[in-house]
């Protein structure tokens, strides 16, 4: 007896299933008929939610509306205006194309369309009702231009996903943050929105920074910068916040491509990578950026949601989005050709001693602050007798080029190393706090982009060759590595399967044992593959994080003024190449406090 377990479904399951991917709550209910919207060329927009919009989510718009066979055929799945054929798949400028979103809400709710074409001279609309995927009623029905979307009780017939549904509060905010990205991607078209019959936003048609401070409130204005750069095939711009305006959450980071509202980590990760470490740990730069470039470049079709997508040149769209935030904030990269984007990484810092100090508003500690000219020269030249020859060279010295050339001029004396891992000196407002190793860690990473750009540098011979042998896989990377290493004054030669001679390393490396060294770097190099997109910075931190010196090193006070002039010749001398501060100021007014001397 054989018996048949394959089935066909039937088209109302296919939609309710197609409807679990795309419809996972009210909010997307509302995202889709607002794309509808928007493609159907609206210039205003009307939203009212009920119970979080598991009531009700109605969307009205003014856009060219729908003959009546088209509005009983936009419910039916597959049905688009959208695209014809494969080919235009591929070149997606509509938000939506795969006539599924309609379809999907109607199997899984009461739904409501009435809508009037604005291109005929009939004055009158027609209305469907659809209920779980079964139209009730076609009938003609008054009404004024544009479509009407009313979608009620979701997910009524499907009781295990309607279970899966917050309390209306919380379904209720998705809601609102859905709308206002929408609102965001379009600030020239008028939105309305409604929650439990109160208004809360009335937005007219305006330009973007009036519509993000209306969205989000005025204050977010103040710290932001604009951004506008074009590249080759891109475009891209908005606004990123000040690196001293950032945000506790990753919230307020809204990135568009061409007009949709995406989520990328790497994009999102490039231009975080753009504020190089300026921002410390658990603080995140604000945005509202507009990527637009040929929808060909572009697979929006690869998300259910489509809040993914795919570029053809990933790494292009990345270093460009980072260029144009870093020119924004006025950055010079001092590695010409390279950037300096630097990523902070969790797993990095919390190996080690806690990361940064986040001083709250108020605090007198200031992390990664950069030191004014003045200070500067008070840290490297502390207050002298009027008079003397100390006092003459401060007078000699352009203010503004203090930081960076005043090289001979620092006083050893005035310094002092910590249990071999800070070093302490007293500027005019208190006093700077250097961490040995994140600061060392800057200054390699810098030289060794420079190195890496310029071709070769320096190196040393050692005195006899040392020996790495690596397991299979290991080899595989390492070779990949070797032609960077060169670049540095590494001379590697293969000496047999896996095995490799060391002849040569960095002129001025201090490391006791140069293989584990390497073998350091190999690690960090693999472990960072995801985070670093470039692989000249992927080396050079690399190199920097493992020959730099370490916490315990004990350093003669010419090597703390070494380290502290070479900092500062640092392009981005407050962080380390992971966006932990190099130095930290504390102030007078916070020994102050602490001894009750405030009054
Ligand atoms: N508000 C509207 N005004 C005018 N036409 C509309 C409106 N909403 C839907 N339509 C028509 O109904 C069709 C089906 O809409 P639906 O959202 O299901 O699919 P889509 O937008 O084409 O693709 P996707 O499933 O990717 O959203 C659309 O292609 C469009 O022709
Ligand atoms: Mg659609």
């Amino acid at each position: 007896l054989s018996s048949n377990r394959i089935n066909l479904l039937d088209d109302q399951i296919i939609s309710q299933i197609a409807a679990g991917e795309v419809i996972e709550g009210p909010s997307a209910v509302l995202k889709e008929l607002c794309e509808n919207s928007l493609d159907a060329g609206a210039l205003s927009i009307t939203v009212a939610i009920e119970s979080g919009g598991k009531k009700l989510v109605k969307v009205a718009d003014d856009g060219f509306g729908m003959s009546i066979d088209d509005l009983s055929a936009a419910f039916k799945r597959h049905s688009t205006s959208k695209i014809r054929s494969a080919e235009e798949l591929s070149a997606i400028s509509t938000l939506g194309f795969r006539g599924e979103a309609l379809a999907s809400i109607a199997s899984v709710a009461r739904v409501e369309a009435v809508s009037r074409e604005t291109d005929t001279d009939s004055i009158e609309g027609n209305r469907i009702s659809i209920e779980g995927g079964n139209i009730l009623e076609i009938s003609p029905a008054g009404s004024t231009t544009g479509t009407t979307v009313t979608v009620k009780d979701l997910f009524f017939n499907t009781p295990a996903r309607k279970k899966f549904l917050k309390n209306d509060k919380s379904e209720s905010r998705k809601c609102l943050l859905t709308f206002k990205s929408l609102c965001l991607s379009r600030s020239d078209v008028e939105f309305n929105y409604y929650s439990e019959n109160r208004k809360l936003l009335n937005l007219p048609p305006q330009s973007l920074k009036d519509r993000i401070s209306d969205v989000f409130g005025g204050d977010i204005i103040e710290g932001i910068i604009d951004v506008d750069f074009a590249e080759g095939d891109y475009r891209i711009f908005g606004y990123v916040s000040e690196k001293e305006h950032t945000k506790r959450t990753r919230e307020f980071q809204y990135l568009y491509l061409n007009g949709r509202r995406i989520s990328d980590r790497r994009l999102g990760a490039s231009i975080y990578s753009a504020y190089s470490g300026m921002v410390a740990q658990g603080d995140f730069p604000f945005y509202f950026l507009f990527l637009e470039m040929d929808p060909s470049l572009v697979d929006v079709n690869v998300h259910p949601a489509k809040s993914e997508v795919r570029f053809r040149y990933e790494n292009q769209v990345a270093g460009f989005a980072r260029r144009a935030v870093q020119r924004s904030l006025g950055i010079e990269s001092v590695m010409g050709g390279f950037n300096s984007g630097l990523q902070y990484r969790g797993n990095y810092t919390s190996q080690r001693q806690g990361g940064p100090s986040g001083a709250p508003g108020e605090s007198a500690v200031l992390v990664g602050n950069k030191l004014t000219p003045e200070e500067y020269r008070l840290l490297i030249n502390p207050p002298v007798s009027p008079g003397s020859r100390e006092q003459e060279l401060i007078d000699l010295t352009d203010e503004n080029k203090l930081p960076g050339e005043s090289v001979d001029r620092f006083i050893p004396e005035n310094l002092f190393q910590l249990h071999n891992k800070y070093i302490i000196a007293q500027i005019k407002s208190g006093m700077v706090v250097f961490d040995q190793h994140a600061a060392h860690e800057r200054i390699l990473f810098e030289q060794t982009l420079n190195h890496l750009e310029a071709g070769k540098a320096p190196s040393q011979k050692l005195l006899f060759p040392h020996f790495l042998e690596l397991s299979p896989g290991d080899s595989e990377i390492f070779e990949e590595m070797i032609p960077w290493l060169e670049k540095m004054g590494f001379a590697i030669l293969a000496s047999g399967p896996r095995l490799y001679q060391v002849e040569t390393v960095p002129a001025g490396l201090k490391v006791s044992d140069e293989i584990s060294m390497i073998r350091g770097m190999l690690e960090y190099y693999k472990e960072n593959e995801e985070q670093r997109e470039d692989n000249a910075e992927r080396i050079a931190a690399s190199f920097a994080c493992k020959a730099a010196i370490k916490a315990g090193d004990s350093l003669t006070p010419e090597e703390m003024v070494g380290l502290i002039e070479a900092l500062f010749r640092t392009g981005t001398s407050f962080a380390c190449p992971h966006g932990r501060p190099t130095y930290i100021r504390i102030d007078m007014r916070e020994f102050d406090r602490r001894f009750g001397r405030l009054t």
